[in-house]
């Protein structure tokens, strides 16, 4: 190489580092101004921090609502029109759906507001505003107590902040700590109660690629689901009535139809629920390299049995969907972030860094000197535990019979009870009765045997005796560690597989009738797990995690000194954050080069009618045959359908708007790449990349292959 080329390769290698670091970050938004809008304009920003989150006027933060419990929404129109993913609305969708309206499968389009479906229980948060409230929440804590005086102390001052925040208004507060405690925010939130579905689309849209492409680019999801906000007569947040009128928002998002190209600045703005960027190498070593593979082997074994049964009967397939999904999505995540901790060599990287930290803290009075060797050495005690627990919950509790009848400790304990209450056990039957009809609509007896015989297989042989719970005992002596003939002992006599004699019991539940239940084997197994941790493992566990909570304080602001010069985001925490970044791709391994966009025509090459995951319906060929994309086309002439960008997400960002240079929307977020998973640990700006749907996609699939034009209407769109 001559040396130009050098230098050229060299500036190269700079530039893209410095370029694309950009991209790591979770930032807090009312302290953009500050820390992020010199950079965020450098890369391409034309709006001001201001713009986006402001407490004097309306700012993009009014339209962003926390949807449900786990994902993020963005409000699109002067009406209330409010978007997220089609797996963040999955479970509404599914229960408006029967044999005759299968809006699962079909799609769903109310042409008109009165057709809207009403979801009880569903909300959607907005976030009024949000207060540093450290010196408050900090008052009278003294640097000597335990860690119980002082969560106690910061309980009560935390409640007295939020109860004068809120004292007259219809809002709701909540102090969260930042920077492992190190300071504190109070967020104060508005929730709406009226939250009615207005469009989904068929799964083979919403869902295309299933489990088999979740976690992975390139990617042709159309993950996205339309809602629709309403409130009172008086224009506050009320329960549905017939009366309620449709939202009208602060602020509502324009929509771009200019597409995304290789490079542009883009933001996130949405509700992060967790990561944890600052551990020692310790942890990491625990989380990726011990509990990650047992739990991924736990699951690769039932994913395994449900995969066998599942591709042999239909209808065990639909009773299996959601299940299969909520085991097979973090299974494949938790593949996913070891491999990449792996391959970015995560754990020399901190122990790099933490000689560097112990050489700086030998010259602080002893601060914090013996710091980390003390995590070293509580989390080699913590192991053992938390290897436990893991077999309990993805072992134990993942033999459905076993969990089932778990579920039945409350109503033992109640007919238990020296003073029996004879209303409270009534209303506790009620409970299970209906839980009773859900277990048993989907439940596959010959999967949960198979399971049990795997899991108390695998349980017995990889944990050490002290860990076991006692129907081991029994396991091994009276049944000689045979595990089928212990499993059909099991199956055989327990009333949790038999949905008539216990929907008997049941009926007839008088307080004396709790001895069957506890006699039963199933229930004697969900006792035995659930009395082992509480005896064995749980207190150890608190004690030990209370330490941690208290080292990795002192340790994430012994970082924020070491480094004064360095520009710290707090961990996610479930709260509103911005992070921005810029459209790109990414090499995944070597040679190999994932482009930043997908279209139809990916779609087409991945149909295949005999996969459920890859069917593809008339109605989109014909579009694509016919090229008949409207306005929605790219100026390339394709359909876009997805884009991969540097932006550092992680859960809960599900549905969370992708906004351009202009703070206009240009996609919804709903996945990362499978080589990034491990940014919620450590971040890589070269393959840490976020997933959207391609915000025309999503007006395509609207106007054109639905025909709702008419909501189409209700948007702003910007040319
Ligand atoms: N991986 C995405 C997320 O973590 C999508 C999950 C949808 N569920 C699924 N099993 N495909 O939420
Ligand atoms: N699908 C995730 C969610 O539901 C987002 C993907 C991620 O973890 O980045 O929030």
């Amino acid at each position: 190489m001559n040396f130009k080329a050098f230098s050229i390769t060299i500036s190269l290698i700079i530039f893209t580092r410095l370029f694309a670091i950009a991209g790591e970050g979770m930032w807090i938004p009312m302290l953009l101004q500050q820390l992020n809008e010199k950079e965020m304009q450098e890369m391409g920003m034309k709006i001001t921090a201001d713009d986006i989150y402001s407490i004097n006027h309306s700012s993009m933060k009014d339209a962003i609502l926390l949807f449900g419990r786990g994902c993020t929404s963005e409000i699109i129109s002067k009406d209330g029109l409010l978007l997220t993913n089609h797996h963040c609305g999955f479970g509404n969708i599914q229960k408006h759906s029967s044999i005759e309206h299968d809006y699962l499968t079909d799609g769903f389009w109310a042409m008109n507001k009165k057709e809207e479906l009403v979801n009880p229980g569903l909300t959607a948060t907005l976030m009024v505003e949000m207060r540093d409230v450290t010196s408050e929440v900090l008052n009278g804590v003294k640097e000597n107590m335990t860690e119980n005086e002082r969560k106690k102390l910061i309980k009560v001052n935390s409640d007295s902040v939020t109860k004068a925040a809120i004292k007259g208004t219809h809002y709701k507060a909540i102090v969260k700590p930042f920077f492992k405690g190190n300071q504190y925010y109070m967020i104060i939130t508005e929730v709406f109660k009226d939250i009615r579905l207005v469009g989904a689309p068929p799964s083979n849209i919403g869902k295309f690629g299933g489990d088999t492409d979740n976690w992975m680019w390139p990617r042709h999801t159309g993950d996205f689901s339309l809602f629709r906000i309403y409130v009172g007569p008086d224009g506050n947040p009320a329960e549905y009535a017939e009366d309620n009128i449709p939202y009208q928002p602060k602020y509502h998002f324009p929509i771009s139809l200019k597409g995304v190209e290789k490079d542009d600045f883009t933001f996130v703005f949405g509700y992060p629920a967790r990561t944890n960027e600052y551990l020692p190498s310790y942890a990491i070593e625990l989380i990726t390299e011990i509990e990650n593979p047992h739990k991924i082997k736990l699951r690769q074994t039932r994913l395994d049995i449900f995969g066998k049964y599942a591709n042999s009967d239909p209808k065990v397939r639909i009773q299996y969907a959601s299940k299969d999904a909520r085991v097979a999505n973090y299974w494949k995540k938790m593949i996913g972030e070891s491999g990449g901790v792996k391959r970015m060599n995560g754990i020399e990287k901190k122990q790099d860094f933490e000689k560097k930290f112990n050489e700086w803290a030998a010259n602080q009075n002893g601060n914090y000197g013996g710091l980390l060797a003390e995590f070293e050495t509580i989390y080699n005690e913590l192991t053992p535990l938390n290897i436990a627990t893991a077999y309990l919950v993805e072992a134990g509790l993942s033999m459905e019979v076993v969990s089932f009848a778990n579920r039945f400790r409350a109503l033992v304990t109640l007919s238990q009870s020296k003073s029996v209450d004879e209303e409270k056990i009534q209303k506790e039957v009620k409970k299970l009765q209906s839980r009773s009809t859900a277990f048993f609509k989907d439940y596959y007896q010959p999967i949960d045997e198979e399971v049990m015989r795997a899991m108390l297989k695998i349980y017995n042989e990889n944990l050490d005796q002290t860990y076991k719970p006692d129907f081991f005992n029994t396991l091994n002596s009276k049944y000689k560690s045979n595990y089928s003939e212990f499993t059909n002992y099991v199956f055989d006599k327990s009333i949790f597989v038999d949905e008539n004699a216990l929907n008997n019991i049941l009926a007839n539940y008088k307080a004396k009738s709790y001895k069957k239940i506890e006699k039963d084997p199933a229930y004697i197994m969900a006792n035995d797990l659930i009395t082992f941790y509480e005896t064995k493992v749980k207190s150890q566990r608190t004690a030990y995690n209370h330490r941690l909570d208290s080292l990795q304080r002192i340790y994430m602001k012994a970082q924020m000194e070491m480094q004064p010069e360095h520009r710290f985001y707090p961990d996610a925490n479930f709260t509103l954050r911005v992070t921005y970044g810029n459209v790109d791709g990414y090499y995944p391994k070597d040679a190999v080069y994932y482009n930043y966009f997908t279209t139809l025509k990916g779609i087409m090459e991945k149909e295949d009618p005999d996969i459920y995951d890859y069917v593809v319906e008339d109605r989109l060929k014909t579009l694509y045959q016919n090229k008949d994309y409207g306005k929605y086309a790219d100026k390339d002439g394709s359909l876009h359908i997805g884009f991969a960008a540097t932006n550092h997400t992680t859960g809960g960002n599900s549905g969370s708007p992708v906004l351009n240079a202009e703070g206009y929307l240009v996609g919804v977020n709903f996945d990362r790449g499978w080589e990034g998973t491990m940014s919620d640990l450590m971040y890589d700006p070269e393959v840490c990349r976020n997933i959207s749907i391609d915000i025309r996609y999503f007006l395509f699939i609207v106007d054109k292959f639905a025909g709702a034009g008419y909501l189409v209407d209700e948007m702003d769109l910007v040319e």
